[in-house]
């Protein structure tokens, strides 16, 4: 199977070195495929919430219109955004705050 090429890379506060990703793959994808498991209860469709990660940069990014549903469904801060609805891109920074709750492997290990 071909795969894309990882040429970018992203900033999240809780790794020391950027996570690279591939053109044109959401914030999940590019997290869960460095084995950087976020939780994604409904798969990436944007109806769960589980995915949540906290913006940090750029602070004016709009929400597209599924995670506008959620936001307001779910009373989200204002930096509270879904991975699965973000597309990767060199100016994010990030933190994986949210998903303490969901006790992944890797943040029991920070
Ligand atoms: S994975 Fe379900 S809302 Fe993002």
């Amino acid at each position: 199977m071909f795969k894309k090429r990882k040429n970018h890379s992203l900033a999240v506060i809780e790794f020391s070195e950027k996570v690279p990703f591939a053109e044109g793959c959401t914030l999940l994808e590019a997290l869960n495929s460095e084995n950087i498991k976020i939780d994604h209860s409904c798969g990436g469709m944007g109806t769960c919430g589980t995915c949540r990660v906290i913006l940090l940069q750029p602070e004016d990014l709009d929400r597209n219109s599924i995670e506008k549903e959620m936001a307001c469904e779910k009373s989200f801060a204002k930096n509270e955004r879904l991975a699965c609805q973000l597309i990767a891109s060199e100016n994010l920074k990030i933190s994986l705050e949210p998903q303490k709750r969901y006790e992944n492997d890797w943040y029991k290990s920070k």
